[in-house]
């Protein structure tokens, strides 16, 4: 019996897989698929497959083409799959012609003519793109537009900002440049809101009112009220309303907070986030209009670990902060603590002091390291008291995590489900949190 082996994600099921699948069972008697698995595909870079493992498996097994249906899971898998099934053909499109000669050393290798046309890339774009408008400032807003065009389903047409002079080259060459807020909206179907905290409300409400989704840095109002309010006006509206903060979309950051939520380091007791930087604080041109202190830079991103790992329900909570409120200068600092009935946790941001950006999760039994700069990391170790027992995490990350946001915006808004990565309450806790810090006057001031 001839044995015959193919690989492929076969995402949206087309007739070029059909026609790739026949021709390979064809070659012998006896046809093993082998489907990627999600994190396989991840971490090779593709990352814009729209249906899931078992979706891509059924579609499979719907051609009945397949004798046996396996999980590709990893690099070098090849290798192993033909040794342990016994291969005698593997066969595959011309659009990876040479690059599978090293299996020749293992079994017959055969590159099958791509169906000219049609693929899955083709399918997914074909469906409608999301016309996208940023707004903002921000610094590091053209992050947005570099990551988007590695996200089928979307496209940035246009940007509404007050600093159209000191725009980045890309983003002062999109279709639609305007300061102009209402002038964006009418072009575009969603926006992406990047600009300081304080006008985070006003804008997510006149976008939403426009009948626009929105993904927007957090938080997106400054009271609890604000924020819930505007998130009931979008699901009533069917509109999605997403916070943006990259390091939940991350693969590694997830996990992290899976395996702890999982009792992988026993009880947390203590969780504490450093976020700082020194970027701005003695370059006068990046102060103007476009930066906004540590706490409106890095509040939400040094809380989220906080919450999703302590959940919202803390008893006290204490902030202190160098400098004048939401203002920078050098050695802008803040630095809030809160207690939990079972726990504690504090974290530390600045845009004008410098420290150890890391993550550190003390546990019962364990803890959680994340080396500097936590939140884009692709690595975490968990510690515990006899270091042969530390584990290391690597989980690849594209894109800072800006890429991974982007997806999840486009799949929320196409399927009409909500996102799971940032919950309503965490989202509400954020609100609550930078609004103290705006405009509680119970704020420590340190000089
Ligand atoms: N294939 C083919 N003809 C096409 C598309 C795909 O023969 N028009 C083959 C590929 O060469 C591969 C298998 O089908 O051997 C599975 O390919 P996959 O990567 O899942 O499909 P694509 O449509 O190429 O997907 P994408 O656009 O996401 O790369």
């Amino acid at each position: 019996m001839t044995k015959v082996i193919t690989y492929g994600t076969f995402d949206l099921l087309h007739y070029g897989h059909i026609n790739l699948l026949k021709r390979a069972k064809e070659l012998g008697d006896y046809l093993i698929v082998g489907v990627t698995a999600e994190a396989y595909d991840m971490a090779r870079g593709k990352i814009n497959v729209t249906q899931s493992l078992s979706e891509r498996i059924e579609n499979v097994r719907e051609t009945g083409l397949a004798d046996e249906i396996i999980v590709e899971e990893y690099e070098g898998q090849k290798i192993d799959d033909i040794k342990r099934y016994g291969i005698d053909i593997f066969a595959i499109g011309s659009d990876w012609k040479d690059k599978f000669d090293y299996l020749s050393d293992y079994c017959k290798v055969v590159y099958l003519d791509r169906t000219k046309g049609i693929s899955s890339t083709s399918l997914r774009a074909e469906d409608n793109r999301l016309k996208v408008g940023l707004i903002g400032d921000a610094p590091w807003l053209d992050k947005y537009r570099r990551q988007a065009r590695f996200v089928n389903g979307m496209e940035i047409v246009g940007v509404a900002t007050s600093h159209k002079e000191s725009l980045a080259k890309g983003l002062a060459a999109l279709p639609l440049v305007t300061s102009n807020i209402d002038e964006l909206l009418a072009a575009v179907d969603a926006v992406i809101i990047s600009s300081d905290p304080l006008l985070h409300h006003a804008q997510v409400e006149h976008a939403l009112k426009a009948g626009k989704h929105v993904l927007c840095e957090s938080p997106f109002a400054l009271t609890t009220h604000e924020g819930e309010a505007l998130a009931s006006y979008a699901s009533e509206h069917n509109l999605v309303l997403q916070d943006a903060i990259k390091t939940a979309y991350s693969t590694a950051y997830h996990r992290l907070c899976l395996l702890v939520k999982g009792g992988k380091i026993g009880k947390v007791v203590s969780v504490d986030a450093t976020c700082t930087t020194l970027r701005y604080s003695k370059d006068d041109n990046a102060v103007s209009g476009a930066n906004w202190g540590g706490m409106g830079e890095w509040g939400p991103i040094a809380l989220l670990p906080i919450f999703q790992l302590l959940g919202t329900g803390y008893t006290s909570r204490q902030i202190v902060a160098r400098g004048e409120k939401g203002y920078v200068h050098e050695g802008e600092f803040t630095k809030i603590d809160l207690v939990y009935p079972n726990a504690v946790a504090s974290m530390k941001v600045a845009t004008g002091v410098k420290s150890e950006g890391e993550l550190i999760v003390s546990g019962t039994d364990a803890y959680v390291y994340v080396p500097a700069p936590w939140w884009k990391t692709d690595y975490f170790e968990i510690r515990y008291e006899n270091p042969a027992d530390n584990k290391r995490y690597f989980y690849q990350l594209e894109g800072e995590g800006f890429r991974y946001e982007l997806i999840t915006f486009v799949q929320a808004v196409s399927t009409g489900r909500e996102n799971s990565y940032i919950t309503r309450d965490i989202s509400s806790a954020l609100c609550q949190i930078m609004g103290d810090y705006y405009n509680n006057p119970d704020t420590l001031r340190i000089d």
